[in-house]
């Protein structure tokens, strides 16, 4: 009887796995090549600080759409003309409006960050590792998760959008967000009918171009509640949405979720995303896992031969919300060119 069982279990397990997942091993990480890229400290750098007079002569380019902020703010070698140490002591002030970057610094943080990257992708899949220097705070201490201080990755990507390819994760990123200088009040935020259908009283992240423009004297505003309209929003969606993948460190676990941006910022609700790592010998270390093809409008499809851009974004050591380290727009080539290149395996 019980080998019965045991035949009959062999069986189904022959029948019902699939031979492309079952395929798939991990990449070999050490035959890999790994792109060191640097972070910085953002303060409250909104899209509407980027596209005002505060900018100076960023804010003229970024509305003719010509320079990406790499090319004004990264030299040749790599090295960043960025007051990001500034920002992040709370020191920098906005030009013209002399508020400060960052109104709650926090102690001892450093403007800038490098993290490891490396990808890889098979007929299947795509694995991308990314690696830091870090204390292991919620690592060490899970209950930091409950207060929303989890170390943290998140990975925006886009394939097609002009914007996203020359400011990446910028352009979600507004004055009237959770956390920042002008978010409205729950009370205003409930009462909207987008955001009370979705049952939310705050105003997460959200693509520019899902919002009309308005012109406030010299400067472009893009209200939380001044939607486009339908068909235009439709109409834009395979082209706007921005995928995102985030990895949350509690104790020893690791958490993906995988997540999305347009006209805001929701989980998906077809949670294709992988998540494994941890923190050992004085870094993290997180490899995501994803179908290239998942078939959900929520993803963003991969393919072989496709460039991406990529902004990443670590909360490191207590960082809650809005404070974060990120990156100006990085490509990811997928067996095409690239600042990171996916390595083809199997
Ligand atoms: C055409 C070049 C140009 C582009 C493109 C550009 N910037 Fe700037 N940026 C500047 C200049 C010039 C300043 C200094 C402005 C001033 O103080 O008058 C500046 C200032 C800043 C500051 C304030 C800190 C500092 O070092 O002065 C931040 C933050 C910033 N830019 C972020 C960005 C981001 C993010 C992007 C892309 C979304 C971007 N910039 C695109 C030219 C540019």
């Amino acid at each position: 009887m019980r080998r019965g069982i045991f035949i009959f279990f062999s069986v189904m397990f022959l029948l019902f796995s699939s031979p492309s997942e079952s395929q798939s091993a991990e990449p070999n990480w050490s035959s890999i090549s790994k792109k060191t890229i640097t972070l910085f400290y953002p303060g409250q750098t909104s899209w509407e600080f980027l596209n005002s007079r505060d900018h100076g002569l960023g804010a003229r380019n970024i509305k003719r759409v010509k320079k990406s902020c790499n090319k004004c703010h990264v030299d040749e070698s790599g090295v960043f003309d960025l007051m990001a140490d500034e920002i992040a002591t709370g020191k920098k002030k906005k030009k013209k409006t002399k508020a400060p970057f960052e109104p709650k610094p926090l102690p001892g943080k450093k403007g800038f960050m490098d993290a490891e990257v490396q990808a890889a992708f098979d007929a299947n899949f795509i694995y991308m590792k990314v690696s830091w220097k870090s204390i292991g705070a919620s690592s060490k201490d899970a209950t930091l998760a409950g207060e929303n201080l989890a170390d943290r990755i998140s990975i925006q990507f886009n394939k097609k959008h002009k914007h996203f390819k020359k400011y990446g994760c910028f352009i979600a990123c507004h004055d009237t967000n959770r956390y920042m200088p002008l978010s409205p009040s729950k009370d205003m935020v409930k009462a909207n009918p987008y955001y009370s259908k979705i049952k939310r009283d705050e105003v997460k992240l959200y693509a520019f171009y899902t919002r009309n423009q308005k012109q406030d004297g010299k400067n472009k505003l893009w209200e939380w509640d001044d939607f486009i309209d339908k068909g235009s929003l439709t109409a834009l969606t395979s082209e706007g949405m921005m995928d995102l993948w985030e990895a949350e460190f509690k104790g020893s676990k690791v958490e993906a979720e995988d997540e999305w941006i347009f006209e805001d910022r929701q989980k998906d609700k077809q949670g294709d995303l992988e998540a494994s790592g941890g923190w050992k010998n004085g870094s993290y270390s997180v490899v995501f896992k994803r179908k290239l093809s998942t078939g959900d409008k929520y993803d963003v499809e991969l393919a072989s031969g496709d460039t991406i851009t990529l902004g990443i974004a670590i909360h490191d050591g207590k960082m809650g919300g809005r404070q974060h380290y990120v990156t100006f727009p990085i490509t990811l080539g997928i067996g095409a060119k690239g600042d990171i290149k996916a390595k083809k395996i199997n």
